[in-house]
């Protein structure tokens, strides 16, 4: 019996660590998002800038998609630090994006942090 106290035990730690390391998603299909309760006061005004300006050609739920699963859902190529700052260019680039190079820069900046987040 204590063996197996101490067996949920430490699978709660677990779940529970796992749990709290990742950034929370609200929402689902086109109304997904990450939780903005779950982004701190430091990264909100990217975050803002994010969630205005990312949203033009498509919802946010595939850069949400990219960040949790750790590969973009459209190639399937994976989303890691490298790849961040590649689709940031590449979504700088396209015709009316209607974003400056300093607006992706802390877009980058933000899904970076994230990224670390959900790798812990
Ligand atoms: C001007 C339109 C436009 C804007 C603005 C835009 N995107 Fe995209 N995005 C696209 C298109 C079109 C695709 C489809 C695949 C491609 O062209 O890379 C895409 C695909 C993606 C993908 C999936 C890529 C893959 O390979 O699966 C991610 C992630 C993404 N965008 C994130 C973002 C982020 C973050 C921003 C804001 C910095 C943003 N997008 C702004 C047009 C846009």
């Amino acid at each position: 019996m204590r063996k197996l106290i101490i067996l949920v035990t430490l699978f709660t730690l677990v779940i529970a660590s796992v749990a709290d390391a990742r950034i929370r998603v609200k929402g689902r299909g086109d109304r997904m998002n990450f939780d903005p309760d779950s982004i701190p006061a430091n990264y909100r005004a990217s975050f803002d800038l994010m969630s205005r300006k990312c949203v033009k050609c498509h919802t946010m739920e595939r850069t949400v998609i990219a960040v949790q699963t750790g590969r973009a859902p459209i190639t399937g190529q994976p989303f890691d630090r490298q790849a961040v700052k590649a689709y940031g260019i590449k979504m700088l680039r396209k015709p009316n994006s209607n974003m400056n190079k300093q607006e992706i820069r802390e877009v980058v900046i933000l899904l970076n942090y994230l990224l670390d987040e959900n790798a812990r």
